[in-house]
């Protein structure tokens, strides 16, 4: 059986299956640089994070309609719920669909047209964060705060993503403080490939409530007992530490050693079509890679809903 849990690390482009890829391509009208599936999959063997970055805002060509973001947060639900995932925490990524000119419109009317069913189809509460990308101007993130004015009811927080060294969080105090003032919760990658300064900023100067990876704080030990003793959600992602070279195995994954340190940890899939798996996956491999017991994935169940941004209500019921 499948442990009811909630995910709070997903971006929703990341979960882009191969065939629906090839589905959307073909009703669109654009013909991948790849021969078929079997070619698009082969060329997911990445050794950093921005190997897999290149594949993945590339492949994000075929999402052009409504229908085509719709079609893609159906499938991601479908998926979810077989998981056991009953509260889902989106990240989206604006600038990758305003750049090469899909209206953001277009992006969250079709997200939300699946999102807006999901609670009756399956037993799954929703809510977006928008994630801002780091690699581009602090002024286009301010933008695109700006531009999601009107739909700040379908969002709950804001996050930072994409590629991390270089890109330190600083770079957007101003706009992590403007989506405060607008009453948006704040998240941010941080201390995924980046050191753990990123994470003291992510805290610090964006007022992030979570940390998303975050697995290197265990470089600074002052770190772990800040984020221990203001119980500071990580969400963790194991297949994609593992697929991005961040970490080299399963088994020599530091989860254990996060969770030792009283850090209230989650386990998520970050971008599961590409990474292997989806998140009951990764709580399996935990099982299977790391020894841990069903104790133990109750415990991260657990933790999942109590670092969500769900009412107090539902957030009780469902632990
Ligand atoms: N965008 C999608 N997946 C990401 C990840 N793992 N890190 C940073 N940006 C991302
Ligand atoms: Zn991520």
């Amino acid at each position: 059986m499948t442990i009811p849990k909630a995910e709070l690390h997903l971006h929703i482009e990341g979960t882009l299956e191969p065939e629906l890829a090839f589905h959307l391509a073909e009703r669109n009208n654009i013909t991948l640089p790849h021969a078929d599936i079997d070619a698009l999959h082969s060329a997911y063997s990445f050794t950093d994070l921005q190997s897999f970055l290149d594949l993945y805002y590339a492949l994000m060509d075929v999402l052009r309609t409504e229908a085509d973001f719709h079609d893609l947060a159906e499938a991601y639900l479908t998926r979810a719920a077989a998981q056991g995932v009953r509260h889902a925490e989106i990240f989206f990524d604006p600038q990758a669909h305003t750049s090469r000119g899909i209206a953001l419109d277009t992006v969250i009317n079709g997200l939300t047209a699946a999102l807006d069913t999901s609670l009756q189809r399956h037993n799954i509460s929703t809510t977006l964060i928008l994630c801002f990308l780091r690699d581009r101007p602090a002024t286009e993130a301010m933008d695109t705060l700006n531009a999601a004015r009107p739909h700040l009811d379908r969002i709950s927080a804001v996050g930072l993503d994409s590629a991390e060294v270089g890109n330190p969080p600083e770079k957007f105090t101003e706009v992590f403080a403007a989506a405060a003032e607008l009453g948006l919760h704040r998240v941010a990658h941080a201390g995924e490939e980046g050191p753990a300064s990123y994470i003291w900023q992510a805290l610090n100067l964006l007022g992030a409530e979570r940390i998303d990876h975050g697995i290197r704080c265990l470089d600074d030990p002052a770190l772990v007992t800040h984020l221990a003793t203001t119980r500071t959600p990580l969400t963790v992602c194991p297949f994609s530490n593992v697929r991005l070279r961040a970490v080299r195995t399963l088994a020599e994954h530091p989860l254990p050693a996060l969770m030792e340190a009283g850090l209230l940890v989650t386990v998520n899939s970050d971008d599961p079509s590409y990474f292997g798996g989806y998140v009951h996956d990764n709580y399996l491999a935990l099982q299977q890679h790391l020894g841990l017991d069903h104790e133990q994935l109750r415990t991260l169940a657990r933790n999942s809903f109590t670092a969500s941004f769900l009412p107090a209500q539902r957030r009780e019921a469902l632990i």
